[in-house]
């Protein structure tokens, strides 16, 4: 008997899906309500977000909650959000952590206030065997910044003689950017509804 062909069909169902969270200020103001209310609103959105990834079996999904240029935002908008970002991760990682969800963070820590950085670090070792949903959550990232740290690593091995200039290759790059070990992002949604890439995953989504 023939064996049947293999099944080279892609999958419909994406490995990675990467989302910035934008279009809160606009949403509240259209229901003239303050901007950290659509923020709200919006951190209530990732809870359907990753239950549906879940449902879906989608391994990775990557948001954009706060941007390096974030920073430059009103002070009281940056406080505000920083508690949001932190009563979320209380509020929510007993329920990630059962539900077989790995919560990630990739971007400059040294920039996030101490108690943030510490819940980030906790919530990180408690669902590091979880491997359901990696859900990588993106603060104070941006991808120019991802590519500047990919390069100090990639110059430092060569200032210590571990690494020739013809080293230097697409893979050696890709190997130390913050999703090294993710595959690319094979959907990417902006909420907002703009088409552009801004300061995100720049590597990963070329
Ligand atoms: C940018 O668009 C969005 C942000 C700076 C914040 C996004 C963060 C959250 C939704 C917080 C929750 C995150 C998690 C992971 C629980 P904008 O809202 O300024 O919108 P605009 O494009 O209307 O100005």
């Amino acid at each position: 008997m023939d064996t049947p062909p293999a099944n080279t069909a892609p999958s419909p169902v994406p490995a990675h899906v990467a989302i910035i969270m934008d279009g809160n200020g606009r949403w509240a103001r259209q229901r003239g309500q303050p901007r950290h209310k659509g923020h709200r609103r919006g951190a209530q959105s990732v809870k359907d977000t990753v239950k549906a990834c879940i449902r879906h079996r989608v391994g990775h999904l990557t948001l954009f909650a706060f941007s390096s240029e974030n920073w430059k935002r009103p002070p009281r908008e940056v406080g505000l959000l920083m508690e949001l970002l932190l009563s979320a991760i209380s509020d929510e990682i007993r329920e990630l952590a059962d539900n077989g969800v790995r919560l990630r963070f990739i971007g400059e820590r040294d920039a996030v206030p101490a108690n943030v950085r510490r819940a980030m670090a906790a919530a990180e070792a408690r669902t590091a065997t979880n491997a359901k949903l990696i859900l990588t959550i993106a603060i104070s990232y941006g991808g120019r910044w991802d590519i500047t740290q990919a390069a100090r690593q990639l110059a430092r091995q060569a200032a210590a003689g571990a690494l020739v200039a013809e080293e230097i290759t697409e893979q050696a790059f890709a190997a130390r950017i913050a999703t090294a070990d993710m595959p690319a992002p094979d959907l990417f949604i902006r909420t907002g509804g703009e088409r552009r890439i801004s300061n995100f995953l720049l590597w990963q989504l070329a």
